[in-house]
């Protein structure tokens, strides 16, 4: 087959993005054994689109919101500790459900044993603990028999729902959730990609098919990314209460030990939380959210085959593939190398997962922490509470099954400035706040007409898969406004993004 322009092996820096002068991985300044290798060096032109885009909307918030969430705040700690119904909704039907697995017969475990990374080292009089919560499985219903704190001495008190401790141990299991959802779980879908991304920008043609796949998907994240790992007085601040709206319970440094459990692995327990794997995203279908990833993978991984035949057929070794899976392989755990790539499938879906996490799986993440962690009725500000969260605890975890017997409503755990704090940053950072063209609204810049019809083809499908999904978890992020002409900003903010972009 006749070379075409984008596989020359030597082709001018004037075919790259960045003059081949582009964004490159370096090792995590903070944790670098531990933690993703980190974009530093962000290109001008993405950091002017991120503050243009994302950075104004910010200090909007910053400037109208407080008012809003401070109703929301006064509410929130107005509402009762969640109802076991409410707790076990929360638990197993919304991004939550990355934590809990199958142990034995039908007993299933919400597993958060990197808490013990951050409980010693939390705010003055702010608490977090160690706990897991033990459901039961009866067809498609679960209930929660028992939740486990850990109690100093490496103990383990045994609540349950008959406890006058269970509302505490309630609010610890919610806490914990929300800390390895936040901080071990979905920085491994942002992270890594940054990797890609970089790579992609910097050393492979603008014209060369990988390149056109990929970079419709990698707007924003670079700058989205530098700005949490490396804002000194963003969500990961180095002094909470020096911020209006970082509602942690420990600094920056400290939260920052749970992204390495999701990226290194977490010793304590690698069974549960091993080392990442870039091949391997986790997509369990044997819980409706992770099925309902498993089904959207699909359409990927068909689109991207029809990427990777047309690249391999016009050139079967091709040089960029190749050097863009030996620099990805040296930087991240599990990516296929310059020989592996050429493998079976290994490049379509290298290129799928790639494409699936920073799309689908990353949205659904926010979708669902921001309409599922949250009580049935919006708060007063029209926007949902954050107060189910439990971002913060004043009152220390029950070492005795009689503690806590007073405790009935939020305010009784939480303060009104902490919840004020989780209702800003719900609003800044947790929600969904999906910029056009979302993902079926993506155009690529393929010029070869095998590559057009396989774009509308994956469209027709991801539409296919949508219907799909709706039915099986009707609460998971939708693909598009329900009328795709005629729309709220509303309404397309919450549809699956094409990038990282919050
Ligand atoms: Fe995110």
């Amino acid at each position: 087959m006749k070379n075409t322009l984008w596989n020359q092996p030597e082709l001018a820096a004037d075919h790259f993005l960045y003059h081949r002068k582009g964004p490159w991985p370096q090792p995590s300044p903070t944790y670098p054994m531990e933690q993703a290798p980190e974009i530093l060096n962000v290109p001008p032109e993405e950091t002017l689109l991120w503050n243009q885009a994302i950075g104004s909307r910010y200090f909007k918030t910053l400037t109208f919101y407080p008012g809003g969430a401070a109703a929301n705040a006064v509410a929130g700690s107005q509402l009762p500790i969640p109802s076991d119904a409410e707790f076990v909704r929360m638990m197993t039907n919304s991004v939550f459900v990355r934590s809990l697995r199958n142990t034995e017969g039908n007993t299933w475990v919400a597993d958060f044993a990197p808490m013990r990374l951050i409980e010693d080292d939390t705010l003055p009089g702010t608490y977090a603990r160690q706990v897991n919560a033990i459901f039961k499985r009866n067809g498609d219903q679960f209930s929660c028999s028992h939740i486990e704190v850990t109690v100093p001495a490496q103990m383990v008190l045994t609540v349950t729902p008959a406890d006058p401790a269970w509302n505490l141990a309630k609010a610890y299991a919610l806490q914990a959730a929300s800390y390895i959802g936040l901080f071990v779980g979905h920085p491994a879908l942002h992270f890594p990609m940054d990797s890609v991304n970089a790579v992609t920008k910097t050393a492979v043609p603008r014209n060369h098919p990988l390149f056109q796949l990929l970079f419709p998907h990698s707007t924003y994240a670079l700058a989205v990314d530098n700005a949490v790992l490396e804002t000194d007085d963003g969500i990961l601040s180095s002094d909470p209460p020096g911020t209006w709206f970082d509602p942690l319970t420990a600094t920056g440094l400290v939260i920052k030990r749970l992204f390495g459990a999701g990226y290194a692995g977490y010793d304590g327990h690698a069974g549960w939380y091993p080392k990442y794997n870039y091949m391997k995203p986790w997509m369990d279908d044997s819980v409706d959210y992770g099925h309902c990833l498993s089904l959207y993978f699909q359409p990927f991984l068909t689109f991207c085959t029809v990427v990777a035949r047309e690249i391999l057929k016009a050139s079967p070794n091709d040089p960029y593939v190749e050097r863009w899976a030996n620099y990805l392989s040296a930087q991240l755990h599990g990516f296929p190398d310059g020989k592996a790539i050429f493998e079976g499938d290994t490049l379509a879906r290298a290129m799928a997962v790639y494409l699936w996490d920073v799309t689908v799986a990353h949205a659904a993440d926010h979708y669902s922490f921001y309409n599922d962690i949250t009580s049935p009725q919006p708060g007063p500000a029209g926007t949902r509470l954050a107060a189910w969260k439990f971002l913060r605890l004043r009152v220390p975890p029950p070492t005795k099954k009689t503690d806590g017997a007073d405790v009935k409503l939020v305010g009784d755990v939480c303060h009104p400035d902490d919840l004020y704090r989780a209702e800003m940053a719900q609003e800044m950072f947790f929600k969904s706040v999906t910029l056009w063209p979302n993902l079926v609204d993506t155009a690529y810049a393929f010029t070869s007409p095998t590559l057009l019809v396989a774009q509308k083809d994956f469209h027709d499908k991801l539409r296919e898969v949508s219907r799909t999904v709706a039915s099986v978890m009707p609460n998971f992020m939708p693909l598009e406004p329900a009328d795709p002409k005629k729309y709220t900003p509303e309404e397309y903010s919450v549809t699956i993004s094409a990038s990282i972009q919050y």
